[in-house]
């Protein structure tokens, strides 16, 4: 990994109806310690995301506010950026779905793969609002369930019985618009053939490019068959209209994968970076997906075949994670437990999330737990008790007995190669999406870092008539020790990790891991991180509570 790498990393467009809560956090904190940790090492690593503008629902809500569709996406757009940014997401750029770039490049793609013969034409029927003269998604038409008959159901599945079914199966249908019956109405779609690349998707799932879990899953699609996608929508609708037709629209997952690309062609144009060496090669650069589980069949099936057809790379991989829930259970507004991120960083410091989530995730898909008793202990105990005491222990007397400078030896060579060598294979647990295996192995490293402390005891030392060099040695060497240790958080806790870079003055990157500080001068100490409280968390419970969204 001496080579220089060229990187570019997304997470998933965030849909422009709501805000930013902690679930979605999960993708955008992973995605963005990975991005940190290659930065690190000096890779090249462009990190793009945006909003994702177009469709029935974003369409609907800008109505019952009596606003544009335009002009509440712009408004959601500007909060999620503002929030991401709390949580020290950095992203070199953040657009929307319903811009230009996008606008040519989704013509461009839909042409190609229309000139490709991956295009289907037909007529289908759909759920049909006479009264609001349009036609109803899945999710806007509601009734009984066909299997267990439950009352008030969403049109594509049961709450209650886990049944899945088509709208047309619902007993006693209404459309949740006007509370009127639906009808049946003709009209005719577009398609993409998405058969006409099995082939090729077969070959690319046996390239590495995905999670075993998503591989036995796409099987299981496989299986099923590859069905023929609906890519278009009527009016009235809020999209980018298909070329060559009236009234038809691309449906909004058509262009939000496209969006990708977009957001990117954007920052290019700004930061005169070259897209078609990102998109058109992928012998040298490589390509990153962040997504949750829930949107798989998009990102693992659609998107490559209609990159394939459009004669685009294909990912180098897709990363899926997996969902939050809070307190062992689905988030959810009546339990207080749906927390806006805005919530959350008005109460508590946005790198206990970060840290707290390092802690859980790994590249095994599985459900994370924010438990708030254990998030607080987790937090006190490790980047308190155990990493921020190091440097408190030892600095004040660099600082007041050694006029702020460290020796010039290390005291002990072996103990701070027992820590600095462990740096490839944490490397490699991050690289690999296994976070929680790094944290791990770094409080394991503090551990031996404070036994260190402890059995030296420097604050004895110091009183001590002669042995005042040694406990220069000892602080000297705990200091050093705590460098190691900042350097292998840095891509968690940025923030912090910045002011310890201040304390400690040296820039913190990947490769400093193996040179201690020797002779060096440093700053005064400030406190880098303070305990949680149990009265911040119920502050914070207390007003989700009150959120009403
Ligand atoms: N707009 C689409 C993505 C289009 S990408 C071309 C979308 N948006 S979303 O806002 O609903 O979700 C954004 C991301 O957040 C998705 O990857 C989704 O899986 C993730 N999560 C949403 N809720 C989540 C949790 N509770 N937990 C973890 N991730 C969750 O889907
Ligand atoms: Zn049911």
């Amino acid at each position: 990994m001496t080579d220089k790498r060229q990187i570019l990393a997304t997470c998933a467009l965030l849909y422009a109806n709501g805000p930013l809560h902690l679930g979605h956090l999960v993708e955008h904190i992973q995605a963005d310690i990975w991005v940190r940790f290659q930065r690190m090492h000096g890779h090249e690593t462009h990190f793009v995301c945006g909003s994702d503008c177009h469709g029935t629902p974003i369409m609907l809500r800008a109505q019952k506010e009596g606003i544009t569709p335009e002009e509440l996406v712009k408004r959601v757009a500007k909060e999620h950026f503002h929030d991401l940014g709390n949580f020290s997401i950095s992203y070199d750029h953040f657009d929307s779905t319903h811009s230009d770039e996008n606008k040519t490049l989704v013509e461009e793609l839909y042409l190609t793969l229309k000139e490709n013969n991956d295009i289907a034409t037909r007529e289908i029927a759909q759920a049909y609002d006479a009264e609001k003269e349009m036609f109803l998604p899945d999710r806007f038409v509601k009734g009984d369930c066909p299997k267990c008959e439950a009352k008030d159901q969403y049109g594509d599945s049961c709450e209650h019985c886990g049944a899945t079914y088509s709208p047309t199966d619902l007993k006693n249908p209404i459309s949740a618009l006007s509370g009127t019956t639906p009808t049946q109405k003709k009209s005719q779609h577009f398609f993409f053939k998405l058969g006409n690349y099995e082939n090729f998707l077969k070959e690319w799932f046996k390239g590495g490019h995905l999670q075993s879990q998503v591989t036995n899953k796409l099987g299981e699609w496989f299986e099923a068959g590859l069905k023929d996608w609906d890519i278009s929508r009527d009016a009235p609708y809020f999209g980018f209209e298909i070329p060559g037709e009236k009234d038809k629209y691309f449906y909004v997952w058509l262009d939000a994968p496209i969006g990708y690309m977009a957001s990117f062609k954007a920052l290019c144009n700004k930061a005169d970076i070259d897209f078609n060496h990102y998109w058109k090669n992928d012998s040298t650069t490589e390509l990153y997906h962040f997504i949750g589980k829930d949107i798989i069949y998009f990102h693992a099936l659609f998107w490559p075949a209609m990159l394939e057809g459009a004669g685009y790379r294909k990912p180098t991989a897709i990363k899926v994670h997996s969902f939050l829930t809070v307190g062992g259970k689905k988030m959810s507004k009546s339990r207080g437990t749906f927390i806006k991120a805005s919530t959350y960083s008005k109460h508590l410091n946005p790198e206990y999330l970060r840290y707290y989530y390092a802690a859980k995730l790994s590249s095994h898909i599985e459900d994370i737990d924010l438990n708030f008793e254990d998030f607080q202990l987790r937090i006190n105990s490790d980047l308190i008790g155990k990493f921020v005491n190091i440097a408190s222990r030892c600095a004040g007397f660099i600082t007041k007995r050694f006029e702020g400078k460290l020796t010039a030896t290390l005291e002990n060579k072996s103990l701070y190669h027992e820590l600095s060598k462990q740096a490839d294979g944490i490397s490699q647990d991050y690289e690999n999406l296994d976070s929680s295996q790094a944290v791990r192995k770094i409080m394991a490293l503090a551990d031996k870092a404070n036994q260190y402390i402890a059995e030296q005891e420097p604050w004895k030392l110091i009183k001590e008539e002669g042995k005042e060099n040694d406990a220069w040695q000892v602080c000297s060497l705990s200091l050093n020790l705590f460098k190691i240790l900042a350097a292998m958080l840095k891509p968690i806790l940025p923030e912090t990790i910045a002011k310890a870079e201040s304390f400690l003055d040296t820039d913190l990157d990947w490769k400093s891991i193996q040179t201690p500080l020797l002779d060096h001068s440093i700053n005064k100490f400030k406190p880098l991180l303070t305990r949680i409280e149990e009265t911040q968390i119920q502050a914070l419970q207390e007003e989700a509570k009150q959120d009403v969204q």
